[in-house]
C-alpha cells in the first residue's frame, strides 16, 4: 500500500483518555511534530472542557471530540450545534440512539454552519457496538440476540440512511460494513492492539497493520501508546508498522 509517514501518522488517532490538562499537555510535548489525529473524550473533555478542544486546533491537531452523544434528539441537536462550533473535525452519537437522533444531530450540525460559525462541516460518525462489547455481553446484558457482526451491520445500515458519514466499530467489522455501506463511508476503529500488547477491556481486538489492511480510515489507539514507557516510541513503531503494509 505503501503509506508515507504522514499518512500513517495521520490516520493514528491517539487517545488522549487523562484525567486533567496537565497529563495530556505532556503527552503533546513527548509526540511533538508527529502530525497524528488526537481524540478527546469524555474523562479530558469534562475535566478540561473546550479550551483544551481549542487549544488542539490552534496548534494545527485534527481533532476527534469522542462524547458519544445518546439523548433525545433535541438534545442531541443542540448537543451537535455546539460542538460543530467549536471547529472540531470528527464527533459521535450512539447509533443506539436511532434514527430520528441522528438525523437531529446532522440539523444541528447544518444550524450550526447556516448560522455562520466559521468552520469547516465536521465528520459525523455513530458508534455501533463498543469495541469491549462480547458476544455474551450484547445477548445476554443488552438483550440483542444475534452474532455481533449482525448487530454491528444492522446499525452501520441505520447510521448511513440517517445521513452520517461513518460509524466507530471494532477493526474486524470493517471488510462487512464496507461492503454494506460502500467504500467511503468512513470506519473509524479503537480495539486496535499491537502484537504482544496489553488487550485491556477491550474485546474485539487487531493488530494496527491489519486493521489498515481490513481498510479501516482511522484507528483510536489510547493505552498501547499513553502507558507504553516511551509513548514517542510505542506511536513510531505504530507508524512504522503502517508505513510498511
Ligand atoms: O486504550 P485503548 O486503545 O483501549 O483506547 C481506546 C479508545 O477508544 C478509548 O478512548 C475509548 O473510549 C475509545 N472507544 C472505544 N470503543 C468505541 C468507541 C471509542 O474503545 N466503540
Amino acid at each position: 500500500m505503501g503509506l508515507t509517514l504522514e499518512q500513517a501518522a495521520g490516520r493514528i488517532m491517539v487517545a488522549l483518555d487523562y484525567p486533567e490538562a496537565s497529563a495530556a499537555e505532556k503527552l503533546l510535548r513527548e509526540l511533538d511534530g508527529i502530525p497524528c489525529y488526537m481524540k478527546v473524550g469524555m474523562q479530558l473533555y469534562y475535566a478540561a472542557g473546550p479550551a483544551f478542544v481549542t487549544m488542539l486546533k490552534d496548534r494545527g491537531y485534527n481533532v476527534f471530540l469522542d462524547l458519544k452523544m445518546h439523548d433525545i434528539p433535541n438534545t442531541v441537536k443542540g448537543g451537535a450545534n455546539s460542538i460543530t462550533k467549536l471547529g472540531v473535525d470528527l464527533f459521535n452519537v450512539h447509533a443506539a440512539g436511532g434514527k430520528a437522533m441522528m438525523e437531529a444531530a446532522m440539523e444541528g450540525v447544518e444550524a450550526a454552519l447556516a448560522g455562520g460559525a466559521s468552520v469547516k462541516r465536521p465528520t459525523v460518525i455513530a458508534v455501533t457496538h463498543l469495541t469491549s462489547t462480547s458476544q455474551a455481553v450484547l445477548n445476554d446484558e443488552i438483550g440483542i440476540a444475534g452474532p455481533v457482526d449482525e448487530a454491528v451491520i444492522r446499525y452501520a445500515k441505520l447510521t448511513r440512511e440517517a445521513g452520517l458519514d461513518g460509524v466507530v466499530a471494532s477493526p474486524q467489522e470493517v471488510i462487512a460494513i464496507k461492503a454494506a455501506c460502500g467504500s467511503s463511508f468512513k470506519t473509524i476503529t479503537p480495539g486496535i492492539r499491537p502484537a504482544g500488547a496489553d488487550i485491556g477491556d477491550q474485546s474485539r481486538i487487531m493488530t494496527p497493520g491489519d486493521a489498515v489492511k481490513a481498510g479501516t480510515d482511522y484507528m483510536v489507539i489510547g493505552r498501547p501508546i499513553t502507558s507504553a514507557p516511551s509513548p514517542r516510541a510505542a506511536l513510531e513503531s505504530i507508524i512504522e508498522e503502517l508505513m510498511s503494509v
